[in-house]
């Protein structure tokens, strides 16, 4: 049986008196793609800050592979591979994009050493527009440009496990088709990848996995290709947002 990388146990996380994360648990698994769909304010991002240690909850625990880092800094997290790539992305809008990328590996000395000068390489490869624009400020990058290099800064903290937190936020389906496509062939190198996304139809075409957060709570989990098949998922979630032809199949 393939190692549990993540584990969240009954997580609860407010903000003041406020609770965001009711009761939360689910475990992701090395070289699983999941996905984690649901409504607006129904609790995925706040249980990601959860998980990556940006706000400590108030209840429960997260294991990462196998340790209890609850407690942990998001700092100590990233450093042990637990690395996620925000909502909203987060660039350093002033600096190019090159010096946003070395920011992301600054936990490993920036490009100090060859793993990272290797891995600003692979990035590179997979994201070629970012190579043709490596001295222009991330501000001025497109909104599709922008994510990918939200998802390149990433990279080049050598995850284990990267969370991706609305990967299509603002962006024309086009661009979600290739950004998809993207951690859809990182998934398939061995990335472990969850993927938190409102166009629930997207995430569960590339998942093999999927949580439905409603509430603060776990509503449904399954295989992708049971849940884009379950008629209240569907009514809930997938009803608005029709796939689109590149789409990619669910997985099987
Ligand atoms: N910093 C904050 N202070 C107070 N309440 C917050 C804060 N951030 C989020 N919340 C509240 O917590 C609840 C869950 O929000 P959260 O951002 O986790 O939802 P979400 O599922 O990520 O939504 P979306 O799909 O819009 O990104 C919401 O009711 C929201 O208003
Ligand atoms: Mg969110």
């Amino acid at each position: 049986m393939s190692e549990v990388l993540l584990e969240i146990r009954k997580m609860e996380l407010r903000y003041g008196a406020a609770i965001a994360v009711r009761d939360i648990s689910l475990s992701v698994k090395r070289g699983q793609l999941v996905a984690v769909i649901g409504n607006n304010g129904a609790g995925k991002s706040s249980m990601v800050r959860g998980a990556t240690g940006l706000v400590y909850p108030s209840r429960g625990q997260v294991f990462f592979r196998g340790q209890d880092t609850t407690g942990l800094s998001a700092d100590r997290k990233v450093s042990r591979g637990l690395v996620m790539v925000p909502e909203g992305r987060l660039l350093f809008p002033d600096q190019t994009v090159e010096d946003n990328l070395v920011l992301g590996a600054y936990l490993h000395g920036g490009l100090k050493h060859k793993a990272s000068r290797s891995t600003l390489q692979k990035t590179l490869e997979l994201f070629p527009r970012l190579k043709e624009r490596l001295h222009q400020q991330a501000g001025s990058l497109s909104g599709g440009e922008q994510q990918m290099l939200a998802i390149a800064r990433g990279l080049m903290a050598q995850p284990e496990l990267l969370i991706v937190d609305e990967l299509s936020l603002g962006l024309a389906p086009k661009i979600v088709d290739q950004l998809i496509r993207a951690l859809s062939d990182l998934n398939k190198e061995g990335l472990t990848i969850v993927l938190v996304e409102q166009l629930a139809s997207y995430a569960l075409a590339i998942a093999d996995y999927g949580f439905v957060i409603a509430n603060g709570r776990i509503a449904r989990e399954g295989p992708s290709s049971v849940l884009s098949r379950d008629p209240e998922v569907m009514e809930s979630f997938l009803g608005k947002k029709k796939s689109t032809s590149s789409t990619p199949k669910p997985k099987e």
